[in-house]
Order: C-alpha cells, then structure tokens, then sequence
C-alpha cells in the first residue's frame, strides 16, 4: 500500500474512534493537530508520513480514558499501522512519539528524541493554549467533573506524573499547572512563535475572568490601532468604498490593522500594497484620532494616519470582498459619506497637499 493510501484510511480510522467525543479529544481536536503538524514541518525538516501517522494516530487512547494507562495509545497504535504492512521502523518510531507526546507534569521532563516527535508534540501543545485551548480545558473540566474556578484552591506544580494524573483541581488552576508553561516547552521555533499570541490571549482571558468574577462591570477590553494612508499621484489621492465589515458602504483611505511587532511605516506600505497592488514612498507622519468608537460594533479604534507619494504598480482591487471599488480624487472633490475614523480626522482641518 502506499503511503498516501496509509494515510488516508488512518485518518479513517480516528474519525472512527473518536467522532463525537465530548472532552475536547474528539476527531477534530486530531484534525487540528494534523494540520498544524504539517505546517510546523514545511517550516523544520522532517518526515511527513511520520509526522502525520503520529499525529493522527497521537490520541488513540489517552492515558486520561483509560484509567491512567499510558501504554494502551501505543499499542493500539502498532497493532492498527502492521495491520497495514508499515515498515516496523516507521511503526516503532510513530509508537515511540505517542508513547511520550503528553504532558505529565509541571516538573517532569519530556523525552522525545526526534524532529518528527518534536513537531507533533508541538502540534498538540498548540491546540491546547489560545481560544481552542481555553474551549477545551473547560471542556474536559466539565468532562472530569471539576469545578471550573474556586477561588480558594490555589494550583499545585505537580513534581511527578503520578501527582499529576491524580490531579483534582479547578480548570482554572489547569492553566497555571499546565497552560501558561506550554509557551516556553514548545520544541521548534516555528510553534514558539505560534504560541506567543495564544499565550497572550489566554491572559487576557482570565483577566476578564477574574473581574466578572468579583462583579466588576469593567471591561479589559482596549482600544485597537488603526493606520490610514493618504496616497498621493499627481494631484489626487487614493480611497476605496468599504463593503462586508464596519463602516460599510462609507469611503475610505487604504490602511488596516497594526500588527504585532510592526511599525506603523510597515503597516501602511503592507496594507497599501496588499489593499491595491501599488508601492509607496516618502512616508510622513499625518496625525492621529483617538477617539473613533463604533458602539454597534462594540470598537474603539486610535487611527494614525501616514501621507506617502505613489511609487509604483497599477491599482487593482485585491481584496473584493472587502472593497467595492477604488478611484483617485482630487482634494476638493472626495466622495461621501467618508468612514467614521477619515471624517473625524479631517474635522482638524488637515489637508495632505498643504
Ligand atoms: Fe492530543
């Protein structure tokens, strides 16, 4: 059989075993571990089928089902893949993956030896912190039969695998004993960064978490930065009618979101480019608003505006789910009704050509 085929009935096989489950171990848990295992190895050499036959097969019988018995996932691993005729090197290393993929312990060390290993153990560790992690660890809470919070149990760094698999805590206790560690025990540099901004997210969660808790109406939300651009070519300025997000309808300049470890000069070139296929230069700080607020949306956006000349490319709408259609315009004639963030901005009398 080759090896396409072997991966395809495996893949078979878990949907089988592991439709329906209710814990947060269900097929599409095993999905999302495929998945990402692959695109951590696009970026770190290793061995595909390997990586897939592990990840797919990874949670065949958790230790956590079966009474604490962490040899049945391997077995039953080995026992389906020579029923496919798998060369018994190939078995014998998905089986030693299994074997030491999970966590056991905020003070116990991982063994995992190879790349392949590496990869799906870090594939896995993902699908446990972020939104799908917070989704799951209340889920297999309520599975367990645990509290989900009781402010006076305060969580255990469990020091053996045995503390650990006796474990009776709180779900949120689960984040300190297992969660916020997975960050700075991911193996491969792909899934360190991968896991930054879920580590991040999974913060904010229980700050938000803590204060509903005591009955406090305040919010930790935060404001979200925007960048708007004005674009100059002979005279005019670029804008596109927004459609399918908020403000729709309204015209707009070409910008977006701040990311993460970027400066607003790469945000405006990234987006400009990206929004409407065209190069800019000579960039200039404009000015800012902080106070653009879309109550129906529940935003709050600061805007910081950027003026830069055309350098090169043809405009072409590139994102046309999001733009309607796009056009140059002279000062005295931009079309209305302006997006809520470009109408407040101009109220301070600003002018790009002046
Ligand atoms: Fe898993």
């Amino acid at each position: 059989m080759d090896n396409e085929s072997i991966i395809r009935q495996t893949e078979n096989y878990a949907k089988e075993k592991l439709s329906g489950e209710g814990s947060g171990h269900d097929w599409w848990h095993v999905y999302r571990v495929w998945k990402t295992a692959l695109h951590i190895a696009e970026h770190e050499k290793a061995d595909l089928f390997v990586v897939q036959l592990a990840a797919l097969l990874h949670d065949i019988a958790d230790w956590k089902f079966n009474s604490g018995d962490d040899s049945v996932g391997p077995k039953l691993a080995k026992e389906w893949l020579e029923k496919l005729n798998v060369d018994s090197k190939i078995i014998s290393h998905v089986c030693d993956i299994i074997q030491n993929m999970s966590f056991k312990g905020a003070g116990v060390k991982s063994l995992m030896k190879t790349k392949e290993g590496m990869i799906v153990q870090d594939a896995d560790r993902l699908d446990a912190i972020g939104a799908i992690g917070i989704g799951r660890a209340f889920a297999y809470g309520g599975h367990a039969g645990r509290e989900m919070y009781n402010p006076n149990e305060k969580p255990v760094m469990h020091q053996t695998f045995e503390q650990y698999k006796s474990a009776k805590g709180t779900t949120v206790n689960h984040f300190y004993e297992k969660l916020f560690l997975l960050k700075d025990l991911m193996n491969t540099k792909t899934a360190k960064r991968m896991a930054e901004g879920r580590h991040v997210f999974m913060e904010q969660f229980l700050d938000e978490f803590y204060k509903e808790w005591e009955g406090s109406a305040e919010s930790v939300q935060r404001p979200k930065i925007g960048v708007g651009v004005f674009v100059i070519k002979d005279g005019k300025i670029l804008m596109h009618k927004r459609k399918n997000a908020h403000g729709d309808g309204t015209w707009s300049l070409p910008g977006g979101h701040l990311e993460w470890n970027e400066t607003v000069e790469e945000c405006a070139k990234r987006e400009v480019l990206e929004e409407s296929g065209i190069e800019i230069k000579n960039l200039r700080h404009a000015g800012f608003t902080s106070g653009d607020f879309f109550p129906k949306e529940g935003k709050h956006y600061v805007t910081l505006y950027i003026v830069a000349d055309y350098d090169s490319g043809e405009v072409r709408d590139m994102e046309p789910d999001k733009s309607e259609k796009w056009s140059w315009f002279e000062w005295g004639s931009i079309p209305k009704p302006l997006f809520l963030p470009m109408e407040n901005f101009l109220k301070s009398g600003y002018n790009p050509f002046r």
